[in-house]
């Protein structure tokens, strides 16, 4: 965490709190999370009352088709399909084989992986197949998508993301803050630069109606976009 602007461990232990108050019952992401820290996996994943947080917008709106942008090992995957109903889908995408790997082990010790097609390869690639198959009535449009992948194509993930969603669609993209070099005008990083154009697409697009809350805590300084398709 930036110890410039963050000066104490509070935040963390606020967290530690939080879980231990509020996630003490949800057992399962806890131990997917065990087990993707003895796989070695990057430990980016999102904090448990993030993941939580997922979870409880899906069972309030009543999303049932989800879509995932970067599946990584399946931990937010995992909190979201703990919240649909027994006919709900998630549709999750990503790259990696070897994160793919993990995720598949993740989802069946979740006992989820009957709600969960996996679509490996390049995010853009796979989102073009689903436009193909949505405009074959093939696929219904998603209700929620969650865009959590390579920062830098957030804006092509968008346009994308908006060709199989309808009016009601939520949109959520995570790490939308990154310590605040937001709006450090001297980070030009890609990632940095593709989270800035996210934001200027949803403030272009009159179909999106957004906001965007910063986080702090076990995963240090961050935040999420939420956006709904007018
Ligand atoms: C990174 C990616 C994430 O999605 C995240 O939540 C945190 C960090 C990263 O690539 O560093
Ligand atoms: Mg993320």
């Amino acid at each position: 965490m930036r110890s410039d602007v963050i000066l104490t461990d509070l935040p963390d232990k606020v967290d530690t709190y939080i879980e231990e108050q509020l996630l003490s019952q949800d057992d399962i992401p806890a131990q997917v999370l065990a087990y993707h820290q003895a796989q070695r996996m990057p430990m980016i994943n999102m904090a448990p009352n993030q993941g939580k947080l997922l979870n409880l917008l899906i069972r309030m709106s009543g999303a049932k088709r989800i879509l995932e942008i970067g599946t990584l090992g399946g931990y937010s995957t995992i909190w979201m399909a703990l919240a649909l109903p027994a006919e709900g889908k998630i549709v999750t995408l990503d790259f990696d084989e070897n994160y793919l790997e993990v995720a598949r082990a993740s989802f069946a010790m979740a006992k989820v992986s009957d709600k969960i097609e996996i679509r490996h390869g390049s995010a853009r690639q796979s989102l073009l197949d689903l436009i193909a198959e949505k405009e074959q009535n093939k696929q219904a449009p998603f209700d929620l998508i969650f865009i959590d992948a390579d920062k830098e194509n957030n804006p092509l993930y968008l346009r994308l993301c908006l060709q199989v969603s309808r009016s009601g669609t939520v949109i959520i993209a995570d790490n939308v803050v990154r310590d605040g070099k937001l709006i450090t005008a001297s980070d030009k990083a890609p990632n940095i630069r593709g989270i800035r154009s996210y934001y200027q697409a949803l403030q272009e697009n009159p179909l999106l109606d957004s906001t965007a809350i910063q986080t702090m805590g076990s995963k240090g300084w961050d935040g999420l976009a939420i956006s709904i398709v007018i």
